[in-house]
């Protein structure tokens, strides 16, 4: 029997492509086991974004130095340090004999085949291809939700960002191949689905069939599906009619993640990000205006090089603006490759933590506010799980947001992956908490939240 360790670093495209990879090799013959140390086959799934993801994959290789080139077990990186850094990896970490990255994952099964053939460094390197990886064999974690990439690489180029560089050029798949395989996990059972890329807004159908805005609308109506979401759009490319869809798809969950990195426009244009505050603002004030109620999330960079007190003190002005759900912050880190590393203006790491502190700060402020205004709304929950701590079961609003509950005898019984209505009774900074509801009890769960 031959056996397979698999960890993921790294978005949400790293986590689906490991469930691609991990069944492409379950179809080859290999089993999955729980532990490095029982494989015989141990692969990292790896994630370069900032300088710490990367050295995390160098972290677990070094734990198995010991085992040589020439080890029983073999050693793969794969994702966007294997990219990156190429064949230097078989230098650093002699006993690894796989290296390869997420462009050339259509050829895997070969690469496997000269791996147990005994080649010590096999290599899947090509970046420039117009394939994308496509496999009847994913295996999915979650039994409710699905994972499903539209379109691969990323054609933008942000002056921080590994990723044109790590994925290549954009790729995406064929209508007919998204909708066909939408359509085979709504009739395995799933009711939600989320569409993936690194820039899902760019999406266009290889022989000009349909945009994204035209692609939601398709998937939204694939019966079977409750809820559908995207992620990540890029303010430049989210034009009004995705919002249009929105609307006319109530099956398209009320939450758009929309990354601005900064609220300052002499920032913005150092990081090429190819808009302005103003311009960005117009996107969230046509997402604002829907009836749907759609939540907004984004992504924030500080400490840009050149990045001035002022300029930070625009993205905290933005923040209050725009009064965001939800927000990932990051430090800047200087990344190979990258032309932000001819910039000059770099701001001291205590600097960053500073900014990045007082950041969050205001974040929370924020979110405990707008969790607060949810209290006493009925919201339909997806049920993710039950926490044997708290007595609660877990779940997910169509807006993102973490609802927990107890149940009340009201409606049926919970169970994972069901839909139930909740009244919100308790809010905190970073999730919700209430009790079953009375199914159809309040007017929101009816529009589907
Ligand atoms: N394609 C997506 C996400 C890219 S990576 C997008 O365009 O938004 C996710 C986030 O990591 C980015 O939005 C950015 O906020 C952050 N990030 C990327 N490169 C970074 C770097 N060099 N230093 C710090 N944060 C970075
Ligand atoms: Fe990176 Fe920019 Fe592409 Fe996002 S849009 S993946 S931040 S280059
Ligand atoms: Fe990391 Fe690559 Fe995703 S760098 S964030 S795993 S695209």
């Amino acid at each position: 029997m031959k056996t397979v360790y698999l960890e993921t670093f790294g978005c949400q495209m790293n986590v689906h492509d490991s469930e691609k990879v991990l069944g492409t090799l379950m179809a080859e013959g290999y089993t999955p086991v729980d532990s490095p140390e029982d494989a015989d086959l141990v692969l990292y799934n790896t994630c370069s974004i900032r300088d710490k993801a990367e050295q995390k994959v160098f972290q677990r290789l070094q734990n198995f130095r010991r085992e040589g080139a020439n080890g029983r077990r073999r050693f793969g990186v794969l994702g966007c340090v294997a990219q990156q850094e190429g064949e230097r990896i078989f230098d650093r970490a002699p006993h690894v004999s796989l290296v390869c990255g997420s462009a050339s994952y259509h050829k895997l099964g070969e690469l496997l085949v000269q791996l147990e053939a005994g080649d010590r460094r096999v290599k899947g390197l090509d970046l420039d291809t117009e394939e994308t990886f496509e496999t009847p064999f994913a295996r999915r974690d979650n039994p409710h939700r699905a994972y499903l990439t539209i379109i691969e690489g990323c054609d933008k180029s942000c002056a921080y960002c590994v990723v044109p560089f790590t994925r290549g050029p954009e790729r995406s798949r064929t209508v007919e191949s998204v909708l066909a395989e939408a359509g085979r996990l709504a009739q395995s059972g799933y009711t939600e689905i989320q569409l993936l890329g690194q820039n899902v807004n760019s999406y266009r159908d290889p022989a000009g069939a349909c945009d994204f805005a035209g692609l939601l609308g398709r998937v939204a109506a694939i019966p079977g599906l409750r809820r559908v979401r995207f992620t990540t759009s890029h303010p430049r490319d989210f034009v009004p009619e995705i919002v249009d869809a929105l609307e006319a798809n109530p099956v398209l969950c009320n939450h758009v993640h929309l990354p601005v990195q900064s609220g300052s426009d002499r920032v913005l244009a150092r990081m090429q990000r190819q808009y302005t505050r103003a311009e960005y603002l117009r996107r969230i004030e046509r997402l604002k205006r829907s009836p749907r109620r759609i939540s907004v999330t984004t992504d924030i960079i500080v400490g840009f090089p050149g990045e001035t007190e002022e300029d930070f003190a625009r993205t905290l002005g933005l923040l209050e603006e725009v009064e965001y759900d939800s927000l990932f912050s990051f430090q800047y880190s200087r990344r190979p490759n990258t032309s932000a590393l001819a910039l000059d203006g770099q701001v001291p790491e205590e600097e960053k933590a500073r900014r990045l502190a007082i950041l969050n700060e205001k974040q929370r402020a924020i979110q405990i506010r707008r969790n607060g205004e949810m209290i006493g709304s009925i919201q339909q929950a997806m049920i993710e799980g039950f926490n044997q701590r708290t007595g609660q079961w877990i779940g997910r609003t169509s807006q993102n947001r973490v609802l927990n509950f107890v149940q009340s005898g009201q409606g049926p019984p919970p169970a994972p992956g069901h839909y139930v209505d909740v009244r919100v009774t308790r809010a905190g900074p970073n999730s919700l908490a209430g009790e079953q509801a009375a199914p159809g009890a309040g007017s929101e769960a009816v529009d589907a939240d």
